[in-house]
């Protein structure tokens, strides 16, 4: 069957969750300044985009980028439905991020044990008890707990990550009280095959409702990881405006798919976003322009192309 019939019978909407002003920001060498994020957040929501990345309460001395989410959260302008999140690696960034009036909090470890001490400076257990306190918190303030899984495809310090060790940290982020989990692509090294092998062992702990995939986009890989979820039935993707991103821990990883390359797809597929595509165009434009550079989305240099522009 193809993976066209495969997708008529499945949800015919797809969650996109941008995460530029996070993933992508966090990864910048010359900070943006605070009005400027603001500004990016505002063009997001209103470009249509249903769940945004919009910082994260980490120590400043570990991400100096990220110092100033909750002046950000301060400032935005929420769009009603709009699910503004933040990452909390402790019970000390729940405090900031609950004060800065978070939607969704999202706690992140990793299926590597190196690559999560380099990232947060702990083995895999000790961040999951990490988080007792911030779902507890969470679960008390009824807010959204998402967990989102580091070097699901590889390590850059391990290699190949085998998909039980992906599905042993789906299995405690659900014990936590996670309602969904990114099987994350950190350095972008996944394949369409690998990528169903690991969303097929991680459905047997969690429905593929409530996974979502966040592929880099480092080996040119990631619309071809996102038609391959997509095949199994996932529904929910990450990407970032203007491919911008990165993370500091995983040294020669690009940013994630771009948002605009991932709507071209969907959209071509007949699939529903909710999103005006041209309108995240613009804004890559103006995110592109800020940080001095060229976006790294195909499909917005090929569209500003096909306007003359
Ligand atoms: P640590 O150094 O082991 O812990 O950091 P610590 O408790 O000794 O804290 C160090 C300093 O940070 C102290 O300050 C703390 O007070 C402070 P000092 O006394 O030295 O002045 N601190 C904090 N400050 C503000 N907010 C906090 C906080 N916690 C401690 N919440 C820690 C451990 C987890 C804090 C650190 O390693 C950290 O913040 N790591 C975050 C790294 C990060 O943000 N990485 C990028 C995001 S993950 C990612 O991009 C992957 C993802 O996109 C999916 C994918 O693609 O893979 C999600
Ligand atoms: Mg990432």
């Amino acid at each position: 069957m193809s993976i066209l019939s495969e997708l008529a019978r499945g949800p015919q909407s797809v969650e996109v969750v941008e995460v530029g002003p996070r993933d992508g920001l966090q990864n910048e060498a010359t900070p943006l300044s605070t009005a400027l994020k603001v500004e990016l957040v505002d063009r997001l929501s209103t470009a249509g985009l249903p769940a945004i990345e919009a910082a994260a309460f980490v120590s400043p001395r570990w991400v100096p980028q990220m110092a100033d989410g909750a002046e950000v959260l301060g400032a935005i302008q929420r769009r009603p439905g709009v699910v503004y999140s933040a990452l909390v690696p402790n019970e000390r960034g729940m405090q900031a991020a609950l004060q800065a009036g978070v939607d969704e909090v999202v706690v992140f470890s990793a299926a590597s044990e190196s690559f999560a001490r380099r990232n947060i400076n702990c083995s895999i257990a000790e961040s999951i008890a990490r988080f007792e306190p911030v779902a507890r918190l969470a679960q008390a303030q009824g807010l959204r707990l998402r967990g989102s899984i580091s070097c699901s495809l590889g390590c850059p310090y391990e290699g190949p990550v085998a998909p039980a060790a992906v599905v042993e940290v789906v299995r405690r982020m659900v014990d936590l009280g996670c309602h969904s989990v990114d099987i994350a692509d950190t350095i972008g090294v996944g394949t369409p095959g690998a990528v169903q092998q690991v969303f097929e062992a991680a459905s047997r702990v969690l429905p593929l409702a409530r996974l979502a995939g966040h592929f880099h986009d480092t080996y040119g890989q990631a619309l071809a990881n996102v038609l391959a979820a997509l095949e199994l039935g996932v529904r929910s993707f990450h990407s970032s405006v203007a491919g911008l991103g990165g993370c500091p821990f995983a040294r020669g990883a690009t940013g994630n798919l771009a948002t605009e390359d991932l709507l071209y797809m969907l959209h071509g597929l007949g699939l529903r976003t909710g999103v005006d595509l041209q309108a995240v165009v613009d804004c890559g434009e103006f995110i592109s322009a800020a940080l001095g550079r060229a976006s790294s989305s195909r499909a917005a240099r090929a569209l500003r192309a096909a306007r003359g522009g």
